[in-house]
Parts: structure tokens; sequence; C-alpha cells
């Protein structure tokens, strides 16, 4: 026997369920590693606006499956598995640069994508991303595309040297670079990248590494959060400082910066934004992910808005949260060892003011990103100095060991 409803009451079940599906969306995102994780996170505590999470990894229980987001497993490459996900939901991001923009310019008929495909195209490929911060008037250093062995010996007599041949494409953690430092490397960084296409630019010598978190909604609000310093070892992020040691006046023309590039971008979602502060103070952009971003970590606890949720605030349109920094935070990542590979486990640890995050990766592997701290300054009487103590007190202790 079922249970009966009356007429009025079928009616409302029924706009009932046209208002969920309209306002509940199915989120997919390509890429289900630590910050498809943390997106999924994110989504989770807004049930109200999304119902769902697919991600599409090709790694068998990934991080985000591993907290409740369905999975398809698939290459991040593969024309079906991209249109299978665009067909399950509502609306489509992605946690990694590097999915098939023309494929994913296909999938725009099953469903809306953001940041849009075009705007992926342009990011991905960190020669056209240059050009276009060139032509919009944004601060880059020089740079050139380059075709050939000797067009590549023709343009860097004009740079000079050190100067940093990069491949356009799929790079990450420093492995597209090759410096050249003398007439002498050029033929070796040449044939380092096998055909591949390559730009060149000059070398920036910085006193520092930035970036600002920023983002824009579907309306064309644009949110950015307060710059931040960024230490890399061996090309990988190992920490990040919020706020940045830097004057105002270079913190203001930083995150003008940053809106700037919002506004001429038309993305909707998160954009890391990386900078240089070169010697002579000045602000050049480095590089822009069209993602969330490993030097925004440190907003989960540090910032009314994390930026995960500000991603998510940003792509269905909803108005964009506060991103004041509410407490000086310091993001420390944990990276696998350099002296094994393999299960691994973490020590216990519990301790004030420190919010450990792991990624739920079996293994370790040297460099791998296994997960990050954030040691936070909740007072607001440690000041930079006191976290940095805190950071070479624990750091350590908090690291993985073979299990
Ligand atoms: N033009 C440059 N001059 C000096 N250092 C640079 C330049 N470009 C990149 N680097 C250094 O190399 C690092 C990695 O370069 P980046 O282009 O950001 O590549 P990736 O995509 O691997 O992050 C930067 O964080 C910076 O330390
Ligand atoms: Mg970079």
């Amino acid at each position: 026997m079922g249970i009966h409803y009356k007429k009025t009451d079928a009616y409302l079940f029924l706009v009932q369920d046209i208002f969920d599906v309209i306002l509940k969306q199915i989120l997919g995102i390509i890429g289900g590693g630590q910050l498809g994780m943390m997106l999924t996170e994110a989504a989770k505590k807004m049930p109200e606006h999304i119902s769902d999470v697919i991600v599409l990894d090709p790694t068998p229980n990934c991080s985000a499956a591993q907290i409740g987001a369905k999975q398809i497993v698939g290459d991040f490459k593969d024309k079906n598995a991209i249109l299978e996900i665009a067909s399950k939901v509502n609306i489509l991001t992605y946690e990694i640069e590097s999915g098939d923009s023309a494929v994913l310019k296909t999938a725009e008929s099953k469903t809306t994508i953001n940041p849009a495909p075009e705007t992926l195209r342009i990011i991905q490929d960190k020669f056209l991303q240059k050009s276009f911060l060139r032509d919009n008037d944004i601060p880059v250093t020089d740079f050139v595309e380059i075709t050939s062995l000797d067009d590549l010996k023709r343009k860097i007599s004009d740079f000079g040297y050190p100067a940093l041949l990069k491949a356009r494409r799929d790079a990450y953690d420093g492995r597209g670079n090759f410096k050249i430092k003398s007439e002498n490397d050029v033929e070796q960084a040449f044939n380092q990248f096998s055909g591949k296409p390559l730009m060149l630019e000059k070398f920036v010598d910085f006193k520092m590494e930035v970036s600002v978190i920023a983002a824009r909604n579907t309306k064309g609000q644009i949110a950015t959060y307060p710059i931040v310093e960024n230490i890399h070892e061996n090309n990988i992020l190992k920490m990040t400082i919020a706020p940045a040691r830097v004057t105002k006046k270079i913190a203001l023309e930083a995150e003008k910066i940053a809106e700037e590039t919002m506004r001429v971008l038309h993305g909707a979602g998160v954009f890391g934004i990386e900078m240089f502060v070169t010697e002579r103070d000045e602000i050049l952009i480095n590089e822009i992910a069209p993602r969330v971003h490993n030097s925004g970590h440190h907003t989960l606890q540090s910032s009314k808005t994390s930026q995960f949720e500000q991603h998510l605030r940003a792509i269905i349109g909803l108005e964009l949260g506060d991103t004041t920094l509410v407490h000086p935070t310091i993001m420390y990542n944990i990276l696998g060892p350099d002296n094994f590979q393999g299960k691994y486990k973490m020590p216990e640890i519990k301790l004030d003011n420190i919010y450990l995050k792991m990624y739920g990766k079996e293994e370790s592997k040297p460099q791998r990103k296994l997960g990050h701290f954030n040691v936070v300054d909740e007072n607001n009487t440690k000041g930079i100095d006191g976290l940095l103590e805190s950071i070479n007190l624990v750091k350590d202790g908090i690291s993985p060991i073979p299990a």
C-alpha cells in the first residue's frame, strides 16, 4: 500500500523537485587529487547549492573519492571520459590545467564549464598566456617563441644570459624549465625538450616570489585575497607566508594587477596568480593557474572564505565571499622524503594552532605533495617571526615515515 497524497501535496512535491533541480547542482571536477578533494569538502558544506560531486581522475580511489566524491576513472585528456562527465553534471570545473581544451569546447554543448575552455586554452599555453597579458598591458618579463635550435641561438644572443627556456605546455614544479647560463648550455637545453613547443624568457632577478589568489564570479564580480609570499625548494612550493612581508605599496600594486588580470581574462572561478617582486620593487606576473592554488591553502584557516568555497561560489554565480585575512598563517607543504618510496604513515600530532591536512595518497614518492599544515596565529600575537619559529620547531616531526 502506497502513501496517498492529496493533489495539492503532489503539486507541492513537484514544485519542490523542480526547485531542487534548479538550485542544487551536480558538480563535476576534472581531476580528483588534493585540490579536487578540498573542493569536494567545500561542496559538501554547501548542500543547499550542490547536491553531488563527480570527479574524473585516472587513479582509482583518488583523494576526492576517498571523501565521498563519485569517480569516473579515466584520463584528463580522454575525450570519451570528458564527454561522459560533462553529460552527468550541471557544472564542470577543473583542478588541473592540462584538460584538453578542444574537447572541453565540444563538451560545452552538454554542460556549463567554468572557467570557460577558451580561457583554459590561453592559460594552459605559457606563450599564449604571456602574449595575452602583454597585449593587455599587464607587466611580464620579456619573452619570445622558439621554433628551432637556430632560432634559439639567434634570440638568446639578444636576451643575454642567464635566460630560461620553457616548455609551453604541461609543465609543473619547474620540470618544464631549463636555465641557460651560457652559450655552452644552449644545445643541451634545446635537445632536452625533444621537439616540444618552446619559449624563451628573460631571467628575472627577483627578491621575492609572491602570489595573489583572485576570483571572478559568473556575474563579473571580482575579489582578491591579500598577497602572500612563496618560498620554493627545488622548484616546488615549500611554504606560503600570509601575508607577504612586503610594503603596503607593493601589496596594493600586486592586488591591483591581479584585479586587472581578472577583468581582462573573463573566466569565472578562482585563479592563482604567481608574481615576482624584482630588486627594483616592480611586480611582474610569472604565471597564472586557472584553478585553486597551493599558495591559497592557508585560507582554510586564515580567512573568512576558503579559496575552495570561493571557487564554488564563483562558478555557480553566488556572491563572492569575504577575502579578509583574519589570522596571519604559514602553510607548510609535506613532501615525500627523498630517501624512500612506498606506503607510509604519519606521526600522531596534536598541537595548538596547527592544522594538518593529509591528501590520502597511498604511497610516498620523493617530493610528492602528500599534505600540508597551516600554523595559525589565532590570537594575532605571534607575528610572522613567531610563526616561523613554530614551523622550525615542528616541521621535522611532521614528516611521513615508512609504514
Ligand atoms: N623568468 C624567470 N626568471 C627567474 N626565475 C624564473 C622565471 N620563470 C620561472 N622562474 C622560477 O622557476 C619557478 C618555476 O617556474 P614556472 O614558470 O612557474 O613553472 P611551473 O609551471 O613549473 O611552476 C618559478 O617559481 C621561479 O622560481
Ligand atoms: Mg609556477
